[in-house]
């Protein structure tokens, strides 16, 4: 069985705390160590020909964390973001954003808006950062612009169906086909709902820091050995 490269690989980011914990760090180092792997790997997975890379950088829930915790990744955001556009650039990657805007504050919400400005034109591949994201928020918000489109249209709301219905996503991107969890937890956690409804899932042990190129071939062989029958929605 074969199955190619995924073209849709979305990554629930988790074990920056518990790898830093296992080694006398702070929490906050996890997510830094974390944010080094992200770099590496992400262009790694693109290299490989994935056309498309979703990651879960700060949920909607994350916000219950520790002041600390959480005022050290938005400062990381922001001074990644700003520091990473030429890198984002010289690779041909084009960035996305996902997710809520509230209550993310004008300092992310700007670093935000310039990267996807800078990079917009960019082909070599799509990495859609999903901050404050939920995947329940995700449709309620798909539900409510194709509400008011409808109405201020007043269109005949039997032409939305499963396909279109990505196009009111936070963005409209094809179906994930992999979906990766490191750390152990076997859980989906709220991660992108309506788009891995036919996703292979893969769960390792590994914590995100030390998910490098050779843990993501693993996941990729896995991929590839599986029997897959896709359900019939859009590529
Ligand atoms: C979950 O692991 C991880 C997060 C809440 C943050 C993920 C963020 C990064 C990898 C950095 C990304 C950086 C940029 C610039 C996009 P956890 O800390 O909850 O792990 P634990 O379950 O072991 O405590």
């Amino acid at each position: 069985m074969n199955n190619g490269i995924p073209n849709h690989v979305a990554i629930i980011m988790d074990g920056n705390g518990r790898w830093a914990t296992r080694q006398g760090k702070k929490r906050t180092e996890g997510h830094y160590a974390g944010y080094k792997r992200l770099k590496q790997t992400a262009l790694y997975i693109l290299d490989k020909g994935v056309k498309y890379l979703s990651v879960f950088a700060f949920s909607t829930e994350n916000f219950k964390r520790s002041e600390e915790e959480v005022n050290y990744l938005m400062d990381l955001f922001v001074s990644a973001f700003k520091s990473d556009i030429n890198f984002f650039i010289k690779n041909n990657v084009k960035v996305l954003f996902s997710g809520r805007s509230k209550p993310l504050s004008q300092k992310v919400l700007d670093v935000m808006d310039t990267l996807e400005k800078k990079t917009k034109d960019c082909t070599g591949g799509t990495f859609n950062v999903c901050l404050n994201y939920g995947g329940q928020a995700e449709i309620v918000d798909a539900c409510k612009k194709v509400a008011k489109e409808y109405k201020e249209n007043n269109l005949d709301l039997d032409s939305i169906d499963m396909n279109n219905f990505y196009k009111y996503l936070y963005n409209d991107l094809p179906p994930v086909d992999l979906m990766i969890r490191t750390s152990g937890e076997l859980r989906i956690s709220n991660f992108m709902l309506y788009s891995i409804a036919y996703s292979e899932l893969y769960f390792t042990e590994t914590c995100f820091p030390d998910f490098d190129e050779k843990e993501f071939d693993k996941a990729l062989e896995s991929y590839q050995n599986r029997n897959i029958t896709k359900g019939g929605l859009k590529k």
